[in-house]
């Protein structure tokens, strides 16, 4: 799937015009500027497949990617909650949209979490890991940047998010490292990505 090209599917700021339900879909979560939009170019092989910028808010819509020839695979690029150079209104939308995604979408497979690796997890990133594990949906901690973080802050944000999800009601996968500027920890999401399209 990853040797193909991808391409951008839809693009909606409403729950009532998600894309119809096709394959498997995995979506990518997070505080806004945490880096989400580049992992997935990262991950497609594709420079600017999803708009990325410095200044957070970037992402406005829930924006759905697949490969070019195969919809067995979707990918959801999601504007960034908790905080963006955005209006109250805006961001309140997006919360709400995000929320409602994470909750009512029956093919979702997988959300990855990002985390930003300098910040650590956010009471934002509480609530959306409590939103999903009361929705029963399978997700995964992934720490963003770690080509900005000294590897002993990394030892101890690893050591308390896993802490924090030992504690949770459901068991979750391993904390993955990635970063999309160096390239680390991108052949090992795209693996996970295939076994999950094929299960
Ligand atoms: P919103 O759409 O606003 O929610 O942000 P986002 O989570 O999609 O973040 P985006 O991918 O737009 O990246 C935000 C900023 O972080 C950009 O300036 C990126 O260049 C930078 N960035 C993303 N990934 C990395 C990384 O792995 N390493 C470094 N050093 N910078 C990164
Ligand atoms: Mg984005």
């Amino acid at each position: 799937l990853f040797a193909q090209s991808w391409d951008f599917m839809w693009g909606t700021k409403f729950f009532h015009q998600l894309p119809p339900i096709e394959g498997v879909e995995i979506a990518f979560a997070g505080r806004s500027n945490v880096g989400k939009s580049s992992l997935l170019n990262a991950i497609t092989g594709r420079k600017s497949l999803a708009r990325t910028s410095n200044t957070p808010g970037r992402t406005k819509e829930l924006n759905f990617f697949r490969p070019e020839k195969d919809p067995t695979l979707v990918i959801c690029d999601m504007p960034g909650y908790g905080y963006a150079r955005a209006s109250k209104k805006e961001v309140a939308a997006w919360n709400e949209l995000i929320l409602d995604y994470l909750r009512g979408r029956p093919n979702l497979r997988r959300v990855y979490v990002l985390i930003d690796s300098r910040h650590g997890l956010k009471p934002n990133d509480i609530e959306v890991m409590d939103t999903l594990d009361k929705a029963a949906v399978n997700y995964q901690v992934v720490l963003t940047k770690v080509d900005k973080t000294k590897l002993n802050d990394l030892k101890k944000i690893i050591g308390k998010v896993e802490l924090g999800l030992k504690k949770r009601p459901a068991a979750h996968p391993e904390v993955l490292l990635t970063s999309s500027d160096k390239k680390i920890g991108i052949a090992r999401l795209r693996s996970e990505m295939l076994l999950l399209s094929e299960g």
